[in-house]
């Protein structure tokens, strides 16, 4: 109706479509999903974090044997995002689960195990079947949600909310970020009676009170991968190479793309390349690298080189300062980036891309918010 349209009018804001607005929200939702949960410190006490919805199974998870994370779709890419730095806090083996692939093979799940349930809705169902069966075999059941009250996080021991504010596009963008920032989080609530990993815990905290204004910054990109996705706009296919912490970034800007703009897209593991990915390498493919600096930069260089010498058309993002470096004689586009602290990165260099697959829709004229044959939250399996 009428009225219908004018109270989503309003919804929108000064945006265009609800994905637009969800994706400049980001710098306001990640402030939302920190608030009343880092502790700044000061002259007798260390930073830290708080999450009150997990601090009395803490013990507990720090005594399990392993952290298996599960999810679906965009869920699943932003606790993939999180391992390592959970992995490196908490020197607990984090081992990553497909909802429905767990609940395919009937992998095997041990009570000594916390599984970490991450889910926007809190209601899909493939992440809801899996958290039953994760609940029969005993292990600890932890949730991670946008949404208080939904069935996830009704049904689990314990969790997190995430407090990004109501998501309405279909492709997720800012519950994304949050998701991320929630799972560093635990790691630094895990990790936080390791003397050892103190200063590397610290630094975490200042980046994270420092991220909202980092994502603000890096959304003035948006006019040029508006730019991009003009030239991008007839392409069949976009292949997204990244590794290490950004091996989830490159899985999720492809997902992105795929989603909403109707492109074949692929996240590649980098380390992979070799393995396959370079056949499909010539003068017309265009290939998004995703090369900030990190441990894995000179690793990311040498790709970027071979994908030349076999005339990729590249598309590299950088740290800022870094494009001379990385573009090796001078034909490939840039993406720059400013830097945070690594195991942060992945919530920077995912802007730009939401933003490409964003305009990349608008650009041929599909529908954003709703793309044909998806859903928000699939209740059915
Ligand atoms: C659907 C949505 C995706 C979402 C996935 C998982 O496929 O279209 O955007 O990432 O479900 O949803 P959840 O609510 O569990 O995070």
């Amino acid at each position: 109706s009428v009225l219908e349209m004018e109270v989503e009018q309003i919804n929108k804001g000064k945006y265009e479509h609800y994905m637009q607005k969800e994706i400049h929200e980001q710098p306001e939702s990640l402030k939302t999903t920190m608030r009343g949960r880092l502790i700044r410190g000061g002259s007798c006490k260390a930073k830290s974090v708080l999450l009150g919805g997990i601090k009395d199974h803490l013990k507990t998870i720090r005594r399990s044997r392993r952290i298996v994370f599960i999810g679906c779709g965009t869920s699943y890419n932003a606790a993939l995002a999180a391992r390592p730095i959970l992995e490196e806090l908490s020197g607990i083996p984090v081992t990553m689960e497909i909802a429905s692939d767990l609940v395919d093979r009937q992998g095997p799940i041990y009570r000594e195990d916390t599984t970490v349930f991450v889910s926007q809705s809190g209601e899909t169902a493939d992440t809801l079947q899996a958290l039953e069966y994760a609940l029969e075999n005993g292990a600890l059941c932890v949730g991670i949600t946008n949404t208080v009250g939904s069935a996830i996080a009704r049904n689990t021991h314990c969790g997190v909310h995430i407090n990004a504010g109501c998501e309405i596009g279909v492709a997720s963008t800012k519950a994304y970020t949050s998701q991320i920032v929630v799972m560093a989080m635990l790691a630094l609530a895990i990790g936080d009676d390791t003397i050892s990993s103190q200063a590397r815990r610290e630094a975490i905290i200042d980046g994270l009170f420092d991220l909202p204004k980092t994502v603000k910054e890096v959304l003035k990109l948006d006019q040029e991968m508006k730019d991009l996705a003009q030239l991008l706009i007839a392409e069949q296919s976009l292949l997204v190479f990244g590794r290490g912490y950004n091996y989830a970034t490159a899985l999720e800007g492809a997902l992105k793309v795929k989603e909403v703009a109707l492109m074949h897209s692929e996240g590649i593991l980098a380390g992979e390349m070799k393995h396959g990915p370079l056949a499909l390498v010539d003068e017309t493919l265009p290939i998004v690298v995703i090369a900030t600096r990190d441990a894995c930069f000179s690793k990311q260089q040498s790709v970027i080189q071979q994908l030349h010498a076999r005339k990729g058309r590249l598309i590299v993002m950088c740290t800022k300062g870094d494009a001379a470096s990385v573009c090796v004689g001078g034909s490939c586009r840039v993406i720059e980036v400013p830097q945070v602290e690594d195991c942060l990165q992945p919530v920077i260099n995912i802007v730009p891309l939401q933003l490409l697959a964003y305009h990349l829709t608008v650009l041929r004229g599909y529908n954003v918010d709703q793309p044909r044959n998806l859903a928000k939250s699939v209740t059915t399996q």
